[in-house]
């Protein structure tokens, strides 16, 4: 049982990435890239580190770019082989061996929890995860795979936590328990983006690991916050009936669905490139002496 792989994770991928526009016009959120990435693969790239052989991803219309980048593309392929640019074959050939693949489409765009149900079929009856392409988490163990290993401890569903500070925990889902241990909480209430007296400021990040329980679940909740079929809702009724987990994970993350945070996102990679650091370091340097000078 300890051993027991999470094999199948859902990337919603359905929003129309509002606040990237104009970028987003025609370019699917989720393809935007850090450093010469696409958001979603460093996210495919921690489902595959973590031993998930298939991915769902839940999309909308005019996001065929995502399902293109991760298949296989002959003409590119064979025009680079032809030009003996054998690395980047390697390359392209690694994108699309990495994972299956499935998409089914959002056909109405009524919240992350509606996205998640759009799997049921696809999912079955085993525990799956769910990762969100805007949070990204950079760490030595998988974000979801320390998710995967509460779960099989546990055997409740376990969601990803992290401390915000108490302004910003409109923005998110908001969980309070006690704590089992350093980063193991036992939730006793769930709150999505709560206004005013928040529970707690530790905040509910784009990782999830679930029981299948959680679609009829999720086809009983009400619309919530925003007019939407929220996760989080569907999140409190688990807890109340089953159970619910929190764990605060190990490792940076970022928003890469905030300018700002996108742009950290950005350098905090480029940093780990040998061939980028030193350039990229120089610059930020004459920035900081411009900035200090100006004050
Ligand atoms: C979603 C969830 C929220 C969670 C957040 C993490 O909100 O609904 O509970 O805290 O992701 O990034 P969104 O940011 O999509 O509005």
């Amino acid at each position: 049982m300890s051993d027991q792989p999470l094999t199948k994770v859902v990337v919603p991928a359905a929003g129309l990435g509002t606040r990237f526009l104009p970028a987003t016009k025609t370019i699917p959120k989720e393809m935007l890239p850090i450093v010469d990435k696409p958001t979603l693969q460093y996210i495919v790239e921690e489902a595959v580190a973590a031993g998930v052989k298939d991915l769902i991803l839940i999309n909308g219309r005019g996001k065929s770019a995502i399902d293109d980048h991760f298949d296989v593309a002959f003409e590119l392929e064979t025009t680079l082989a032809e030009r003996k640019k054998t690395a980047d074959v390697e390359l392209l050939k690694k994108i699309s061996q990495m994972v299956n693949l499935c998409s089914v489409r959002q056909k109405q765009p009524l919240g992350l929890g509606h996205a998640v149900l759009c799997a049921k079929s696809l999912v079955g009856n085993d525990p799956f995860g769910v990762m969100l392409g805007d949070d990204m988490i950079d760490s030595a163990v998988p974000g979801i795979l320390q998710l995967w290993r509460a779960y099989l401890k546990h055997q409740q569903g376990v969601i990803a936590l992290m401390e915000v500070p108490p302004s910003q925990t409109h923005l998110y889902g908001i969980a309070a328990g006690e704590m089992l241990d350093d980063r193991t909480m036992k939730i006793t209430k769930i709150v999505e983006k709560p206004k005013s007296n928040p529970p707690s400021n530790m905040a509910v990040i784009g990782r999830y690991v679930l029981p299948p329980k959680i679609f009829g679940i999720l086809e009983q909740t009400e619309r919530g916050v925003g007019g939407e079929i929220q996760l989080t809702d569907a999140l409190a009724t688990l807890q109340a009936s089953d159970g619910l987990i929190g764990y605060r994970f190990e490792g940076i993350r970022h928003d890469a669905g905030d300018k700002v945070g996108y742009l950290i996102a950005n350098i905090a990679f480029a940093m780990k490139r040998p061939e980028l650091k030193a350039g990229l370091l120089d610059y930020l340097r004459t920035v900081v002496a411009a900035e200090g000078r100006a004050k």
